[in-house]
């Protein structure tokens, strides 16, 4: 009978560290020399700290379930371990058996959401009918928020209401996070009503919180005269001092203001 050499593993004393945000996958590498020899069996085991013990992992497990991929099929000797979805509790230290005596190590640090300046309180204020974007955001934009809520306070029922795009009170009006980054949280509300103004609180797994004291103004005649002569143009830089037609418009309209303001 002809023995092969058997699966001998790439850097087998070095601990490998690696570092992955939640909610994203990452892999973790194991491979034999020979990317085509077949280990005889191979394990990954994950250290449990309470118990000090290492916990096999399964794909039928409950934990795992549909989260993890060992090993890959087109290439015997890839032992490596894929897992997606991840949680905190994926940190530690985890082993590729490739036998029983024959290890590697790797370290898996995980990132998750730590709120931005936790219990902090933000005064932000907007005028009716603009938009207005409250920030609360993760240190880590990459990392994913395991759960997260922004409330605002009912002083006439006392109670902290849940804000849901799916309300009548904001359909169409908010949107609660960005797409593009997990851990910015943001909440950005459009078409600005008097109603809106009051107590925001951006909830990051209950216990982490940003209050947000917002202040909605109308848009004032002193504002309007700024808008018109394009001093401090902020709101539409465009339309202030485009063209000759432009100004004579302006003009007019600041004779017009100032006519109204005296009568
Ligand atoms: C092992 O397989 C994974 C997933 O298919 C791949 O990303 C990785 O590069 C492979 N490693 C080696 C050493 O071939
Ligand atoms: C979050 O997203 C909003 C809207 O896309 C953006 O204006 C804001 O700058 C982002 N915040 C951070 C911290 O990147």
């Amino acid at each position: 009978m002809c023995v092969s050499a058997g699966c001998m593993l790439v850097e087998k004393k070095k601990t490998d560290y690696i570092t992955a945000c939640t909610g994203d996958s990452v892999l973790l590498p194991c491979s034999c020399t020979d990317g085509h020899t077949k280990p005889e069996s191979f394990t990954w085991k994950k250290h449990n700290t309470n118990r000090n013990s290492w916990d096999v992992i399964s794909s039928e497990s409950e934990q795992y379930r549909n989260r993890v991929q060992l090993g890959t099929a087109h290439s015997p000797g890839n032992l490596s371990l894929h897992i997606s979805h991840l949680t905190e509790e994926d940190e530690g230290v985890y082993r590729c058996y490739f036998n029983q005596w024959k290890y590697k190590n790797i370290k898996l640090t995980i990132k998750g959401c730590v709120l931005e300046h936790n219990r902090e309180t933000k005064h932000i204020t907007a005028h009716t009918g603009d938009s207005v974007l409250l920030p609360c955001s993760c240190i880590d934009l990459l990392a994913k928020p395991e759960s997260f809520t922004w409330k605002k306070y009912h002083p006439k029922r006392k109670t902290w209401d849940v804000i849901s795009s799916e309300s009548e009170q904001y359909r169409n009006r908010v949107q609660l996070g960005t797409a593009h980054a997990p851990g910015n949280l943001s909440l950005l509300i459009s078409h600005l009503t008097d109603e809106d103004e009051g107590d925001y609180d951006c909830v990051h797994k209950e216990y982490e919180q940003l209050y947000i004291k917002l202040t909605c103004k109308e848009i004032s005649t002193t504002e309007f005269t700024s808008i018109f002569d394009g001093k401090t143009s902020a709101k539409a830089p465009a339309d202030a001092s485009t063209t000759d037609s432009a100004k004579t418009l302006t003009d007019g309209n600041m004779r017009l203001l100032q006519g109204l303001l005296i009568s």
